[in-house]
């Protein structure tokens, strides 16, 4: 009998154990039919480290055209598909990534990180004289949110809303909010942007939206809504999931403070403490395809048609490739983790997303001595995110450990 988990259920992860049902998962169903439930269609579900990998390298058969998100794929598809980076397929995806690449060149990195760090080194130092607060809302919040909108400028007194819009677009913090409440919130998203695409297109400046809007794809400009949606894609893509693995990164420490404490006495390597931290977070718990053909899958028969949903959440503990997988193992190598993806749509803020957590680790070791729990963190509710909405910790200053 397959697994009876509702994955289609954003509190299935709130009421189970994750890697209690991914363990047994792998072991006894690495690949599944999810039934349909609630009217909607049945899915395949990969939970195997060597599928996943498999399925992210086959995008000649998988295609990300009908959406990527399961929720998205059971409601029928993405409207964006073939005009948004991640939803389009080869050849197009190819020309539509080397244009968004330009927004990563090196100079544009250098100046955001150069933000990244001093805004994080600022917010850690106050949290840090406040002693008591809820690190969510005044660190993690602050960080990949205004991370984006320095690379898309957009202006200061907009970011407030459209950090609300963001927080419902993929998940909430309530375990009643309607479906129709995370598509208001991406539709005000996309509509804010299309105007700016507008404005920008008429009055150019040096910055990403202008050099999208500037830009030629196949030999013609995009739409007005292709720029929008790719701007879209870039706060959709950089906000909450770089926000959980921060959040992340200090539950993890307050939970685990040996760890905590080899890192703040530099035994190892910030650069690896950022990658476990990532693997061991995991804030995107899934993405899927739709196979174009008859396919087999860990000898299951997959239909051209069928959804197939790949488990980065399950492939980055499965225990053939990261031994002891619920051990946080800051100095961990290697550590091929799947956080990012893998193949063709690999994460195109990988870059931003390190950076990120390595300022947090670095501003955390440069003020904190000790990191506690005070109250009880808040879940996300989301079968697609993993993560904390609220997070109550304690910190000691560094010079008084
Ligand atoms: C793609 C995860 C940060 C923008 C992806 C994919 C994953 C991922 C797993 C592959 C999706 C697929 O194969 O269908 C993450 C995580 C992040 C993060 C865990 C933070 C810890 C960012 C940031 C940005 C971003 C900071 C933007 C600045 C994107 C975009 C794509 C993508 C645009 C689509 C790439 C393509 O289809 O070619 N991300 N991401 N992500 N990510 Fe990220």
């Amino acid at each position: 009998m397959s697994p009876s988990l509702d994955l289609t259920d954003p509190a299935a992860f709130v009421r189970t154990d994750p890697h209690a049902f991914w363990r047994e998962v792998r072991r006894e169903h690495p690949v599944y039919w999810h039934e349909p439930s609630g009217g909607r269609p049945g899915f395949w579900v990969v939970s195997r480290y060597a599928d996943v990998l498999a399925c992210y390298d086959d995008w000649k058969r998988l295609s990300s055209a009908r959406g990527t998100v399961l929720d998205v794929l059971l409601r029928g598809g993405d409207s964006a598909g073939g005009k948004m980076l991640a939803v389009t397929d080869r050849p197009r995806h190819r020309h539509l990534r080397n244009l968004m690449l330009q927004a990563f060149s090196p100079r544009r990195l250098g100046e955001v990180a150069a933000k990244v760090e001093a805004r994080t080194a600022r917010l850690v130092a106050a949290v840090t004289e406040l002693g008591r607060f809820d690190f969510a809302a005044e660190v993690a919040e602050h960080i990949p949110m205004n991370t984006i909108c320095d690379l898309l400028s957009i202006p200061e007194q907009d970011r407030k809303e459209l950090l609300q819009w963001s927080k419902s677009a993929l998940s909430s913090e309530r375990p009643d909010s309607a479906e129709l409440d995370s598509l208001e919130a991406r539709n005000e998203i996309v509509l804010y942007l299309m105007d700016l695409a507008f404005e920008r297109r008429a009055r150019p400046g040096d910055d990403v939206i202008s050099m999208i809007a500037g830009a030629e794809v196949e030999g013609r400009p995009l739409t007005p809504e292709e720029i929008a949606l790719n701007c879209y894609s870039l706060l959709l893509g950089g906000d909450e999931s770089s926000r959980m693995s921060g959040i992340a990164a200090v539950l993890a420490f307050a939970r685990d403070p040996g760890e905590w404490r080899r890192l703040r006495e530099g035994a190892v390597g910030l650069d690896t403490a950022v990658e476990e931290i990532l693997r061991w977070a995991t804030p995107g718990m899934h993405f899927a395809r739709t196979a174009l053909t008859d396919l087999t899958l860990g000898g299951q028969r997959v239909r051209a048609g069928d959804i197939v949903t790949l488990w980065n959440t399950s492939a980055n503990n499965d225990e053939t490739v990261f031994p002891g997988p619920r051990v946080l193992d800051l100095g961990r190598r290697p550590n091929k983790h799947l956080t990012f993806g893998h193949g063709p749509h690999f994460c195109v803020g990988a870059f931003l997303g390190r950076t990120e957590l390595r300022a947090l680790l670095e501003s955390l070791v440069a003020c904190v001595g000790t990191i506690e729990l005070d109250g009880t963190p808040a879940r996300i509710y989301s079968n697609f995110l993993y993560g904390h909405s609220s997070l109550p910790v304690r910190f000691l200053p560094r010079a008084q450990a």
